[in-house]
This record gives C-alpha cells, structure tokens and sequence, in this order.
C-alpha cells in the first residue's frame, strides 16, 4: 500500500508544489512552530503556501492557522493566512480501511492545492504513524528540528557515553533513510534532509558542543544538512494564541507590547534557517530543483550528482 501509494502520490506532484515535511518522531521537538514560521516567511516572500496537517489529534499548526485568521479580524490586520488543510485519523475497523481512508483524505485534499500552490508545508506528529510514514515519503525538503539535549539526539542515534562515537542509528534515522529509498524507486526523487537545532541557550555549555561535534559526524553518515539553530525565545511561545510569527511586523498595535531586540533576533534566525534549506525559491535553490529533476529523469543515464547535501 505504501509504496505503491507514494508512486501516485509521486506522479501527481512531479511538476506541481515543492513539498517541505516538518518530522520528528521526538515529541515537542517544534515541528509545528517550525512549520508555522517556514509557511509565512514564504508567504510573505510572495509565493502561494498551502499548509496541511497530519498530527489529527493534537491540531497545533490547524490551531495556529486560526488563531492567525482570528487575530487579523480582531485586531484588523491584513495578515497573510496560507489555505489549510488537515487529515483527521480514520476510525475503521480494519487497519487496511483506515490507512486507505487517510490515504484518500491526504491525496484528496492535495490535489486541491498542488497545482494551484508553490509550496506545501506539511505538519506531522511526533510518532510513527501511516501517514507519518507517507509525509516522509512525498517530502521535498525534510526539516527536522530537534531540541539541544542528548534525549533528541538519541532520536537520531545511540552513541557512547565517554568517546560520543556514534554506535548505531535510531528509529528515526532508519526510517528517513526507508523513506528516501522508497521515493528514489517510486520517482528517483531524491529528498533533502535538513536538521535544525531548536531552544538553543544563548550560553554556549559543553553539552551543546558536545552535541554540535556528534550532529555534524552523524550528518555525514546519514546525508543531512544542518542549518543554524533556532534560540529559546518566550515569544515563539506567546505568539501562537495570536497566530503570530517572527516574520510578523512589530509594530505595538500587532504585537500587543513593545518590540524587544529578541523579536528582532528571532526574524533573522527564521531568515536564516529559510535561506539554509535552499528552496527554488532564489537562483541557487532554482538550479539545485532543476538538477534534481534532470537526476530524477534521467532513469537510465546515471548522471553525476548534483550538489545537494554539500554545504
Ligand atoms: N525556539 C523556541 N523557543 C521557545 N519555545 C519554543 C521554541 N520552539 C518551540 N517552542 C515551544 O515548545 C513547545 C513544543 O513546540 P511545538 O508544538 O512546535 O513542537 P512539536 O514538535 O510540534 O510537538 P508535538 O510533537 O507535540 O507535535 C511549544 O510550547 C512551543 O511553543
Ligand atoms: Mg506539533
């Protein structure tokens, strides 16, 4: 079912939206506030975002998408809202049923927006799931964030408490790399893995460089690429009862209070995890698509590979 399932869903978008999934299976890693602030940071580039969310229990980017659209009525704020969909889990009494009725729900409502859309964001929920599993494997762009600590790293990999050599590669680690093969044979896709450190401390500890040092071996082992982090900043809490972002202007009537310098430091993190992912957004992104698309055609003609997890 998945894999043919991904062929469709792989042959419907060919050409269509550059789909960007927020995944991590770490529960509270900032998926959805990650996702959140990619979709309006493109919005207000100018590009049409569509956003959908899977995590069908919690709702968090749903909530948060509304929580926006009411604010722009309350406060009368011209606010840029992506169009939103969500794919609540399916009630069957077979697993088979459930899975196809969630397949059908997320093809349904893609077709809806692919065409018509730039980009699609994607929220996912912090554990495996079908469509978990199906996100990752429609993906363009994998954005994991995950939090400054060893608990999040042991998501990715188990290693050794005195050398911090990498022993094996977790769940999560081997379900990516699942995921990317299955999509190689589906529509030689090849997806591009980001990871992005989030709820940094502004004081550097030994931890931190400890997990830096590893996250930097692991990503040459598993092909991701690590953009700059993401602080720990009050206001990524704050802003989501007003469906506010970073990229949001700052003026005291939008935000409620002053703007502090930290609003302002916390929009160029955005700004650079944005630029980081290399969307074919500017020239360098465009080439980078346009390469992958000649790899992904050229079936039968290996080609040399284009630079997609070079730094
Ligand atoms: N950089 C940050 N600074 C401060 N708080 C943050 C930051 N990023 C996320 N948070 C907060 O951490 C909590 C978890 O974030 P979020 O809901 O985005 O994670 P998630 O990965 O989507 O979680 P889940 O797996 O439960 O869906 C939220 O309360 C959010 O407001
Ligand atoms: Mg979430």
């Amino acid at each position: 079912m998945l894999l043919s399932g991904v062929r469709d869903l792989a042959d419907k978008k060919r050409h269509s939206a550059h789909v960007i999934v927020c995944g991590n299976e770490k529960g509270g890693s900032g998926k959805s506030t990650t996702a959140m602030h990619i979709a309006v940071a493109l919005l207000k580039s100018g590009y049409r975002v569509a956003t959908v969310d899977l995590d069908g229990r919690q709702l968090s980017l749903t909530r948060y998408v509304e929580n926006r659209r009411r604010w722009a009525r309350t406060a009368r704020l011209t606010l840029a809202i992506p169009q939103h969909f969500h794919v609540p889990p399916a009630r069957r009494d077979s697993v088979a049923d459930a899975e196809s009725e969630e397949f059908r729900q997320l093809t349904d409502g893609l077709g809806d927006i692919e065409s018509s859309h730039d980009f699609v964001v994607v929220d996912t929920p912090g554990s495996d799931s079908f469509l978990n599993r199906l996100a990752h494997r429609i993906a363009d762009t994998l954005v994991t964030p995950m939090n400054d600590s060893f608990i999040d790293f042991d998501v990715l990999a188990r290693i050794d408490p005195v050398s911090h050599e990498i022993i094996e590669h977790s769940q999560y680690a081997i379900a990516v790399r699942d995921a990317r093969r299955e999509r190689r044979q589906a529509d030689n896709s090849i997806l591009d893995w980001v990871v992005v450190r989030n709820r940094m401390s502004s004081i550097t500890s030994r931890n931190e460089q400890k997990i830096d040092s590893c996250l930097k071996n692991l990503a040459m082992q598993l092909g991701f690429r690590l953009a700059d982090g993401i602080s720990e900043r009050v206001m990524f809490r704050e802003f989501f009862p007003i469906g506010l972002t970073a990229l949001d202007d700052f003026e005291e009537h939008v935000l409620n209070s002053k703007p502090t310098l930290s609003h302002l430091a916390a929009r160029q993190e955005i700004r650079q995890l944005l630029s980081a992912l290399r969307l074919p957004t500017d020239e360098y992104g465009r080439k980078r698509a346009e390469a992958r698309r000649a790899y992904a055609e050229a079936v039968a003609r290996p080609i040399a590979l284009p630079d997609i997890f070079a730094n």
